[in-house]
């Protein structure tokens, strides 16, 4: 389970920590764009783009997971099987069919479901969250780089549940990350003051939202490390048992909606026809969630959840210098010390350690 696979002689471990951390600025201006820059009648529903954002992730990963029971598929054959290797067999792929079945629904498949709520409510709230961003005029990097607080929550759960032991400049590292954080959601405030108190209520509202976010995504996050690492059972079956488990906090809004379709109002969840408005950048926010999906199972396999969260801080100075280019984001002091800081604390935790003590970076 140590060998890690690499694309192009580099380790798997890297490409997908860089790719995540471009998907990541790249999906946070795909939103604020399709959703805060259209009109609010005009909205898609966010509903159906998380449903079809879990049946496409679902799909694909069954997919992949079906063609690599190739290997270890041959004891699973009937007997008297032909003799052909050819992949059109229709023997072979029945055996692969009912392998996939088995590992799908294998006893352990109950565990995938906790994750697949946990990481419902996150997505609830940044929903909600991008809704009150369109009404407050909070920038989309402000909003991200708060949400990059989930990586204090992450590196609790990583300590508690998976027993990592932090060396002390990984600790310090980390507590820059929340400083860096902090001194970005000071410029928050400041901007913010000059309106009223309903809109600083609403604020500190959407801020509550995202530490709430933050907990439940960290321990979604850290519990998918746990299902991966402490039990046998391939990433990408896994991938589709949470996919399916989370097809049905997925559907519940839409269920909702439907009894309340007279309705319409500019929140996105109660539109009049589940797939209304729901045009190019709707499809490119689904696109980028299932890339962004797949891409989090790797590496949380493949790297942790600790290091994919300094990947995602990385997509901060991305998406900071995109939103300056297209939204016109105000380049503050803080801002940049803020940011400036999380890199800082990005360098500092990926420094070897000088004590043999730590285990967080797993197999390097
Ligand atoms: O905000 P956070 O980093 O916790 O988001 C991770 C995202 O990755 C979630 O939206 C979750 O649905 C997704 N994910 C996935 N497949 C996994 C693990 C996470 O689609 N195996």
């Amino acid at each position: 389970p140590n060998t890690i696979p690499s694309i192009c002689g580099l380790p798997l471990k890297y490409v997908s920590l860089v790719t995540l951390a471009v998907q990541n600025a790249l999906l946070t201006l795909i939103m604020h764009y399709s959703r805060v820059s259209a009109a609010p009648s005009h909205t898609y529903s966010a509903a159906a783009a998380v449903l079809l954002t879990e049946l496409l992730k679902g799909s694909i990963s069954l997919v992949v997971a079906f063609t690599r029971l190739d290997s270890y598929a041959p004891q699973y054959l009937p007997n008297g099987t032909p003799a052909t290797n050819s992949c059109w067999n229709p023997w072979l792929l029945l055996a692969r069919f009912r392998r996939l079945g088995k590992e799908v629904f294998r006893s352990d498949c109950w565990k995938l479901s906790i994750p697949a709520i946990l990481y419902a409510l996150p997505r609830a709230v940044i929903q909600n969250n991008l809704q009150f961003v369109a009404v407050s005029n909070l920038e989309a990097a402000t909003f991200q780089v708060s949400y990059q607080m989930k990586i204090l929550t992450t590196a609790a759960f990583s300590v508690l549940l998976l027993r990592k032991k932090l060396s002390t400049t990984k600790w310090l590292a980390l507590l820059f990350l929340a400083i860096g954080v902090g001194v970005v959601q000071i410029q928050n405030v400041g901007h913010k003051s000059a309106e009223s108190t309903e809109h600083d209520m609403n604020a500190f509202k959407g801020f509550m939202a995202v530490v709430a976010a933050c907990f439940t995504s960290g321990l979604a996050g850290v519990y998918f490390e746990m299902v991966l690492k402490n039990s046998t059972g391939d990433l990408w079956v896994r991938n589709v048992q949470l996919s399916l488990f989370s097809l049905l906090p997925a559907l519940v809004p839409i269920i909702f909606s439907g009894s309340s379709s007279t309705t319409p109002t500019s929140s996105g969840w109660f539109s009049t026809s589940l797939f209304d408005n729901f045009g190019v950048w709707a499809w490119a926010t689904v696109l980028t969630q299932v890339l962004g999906g797949l891409l989090t199972a790797l590496v949380i396999k493949y790297a942790d959840n600790i290091l994919k969260g300094f990947a995602t801080s990385l997509s901060i100075v991305i998406s900071f210098l995109a939103s300056v280019a297209l939204f016109s984001f105000p380049i503050t002091v803080s801002f940049l010390v803020g940011s400036f800081v999380v890199l800082i604390a990005t360098w500092l935790y990926n420094q070897p350690d000088t004590a043999s003590s730590s285990s967080t970076t797993g197999s390097e």
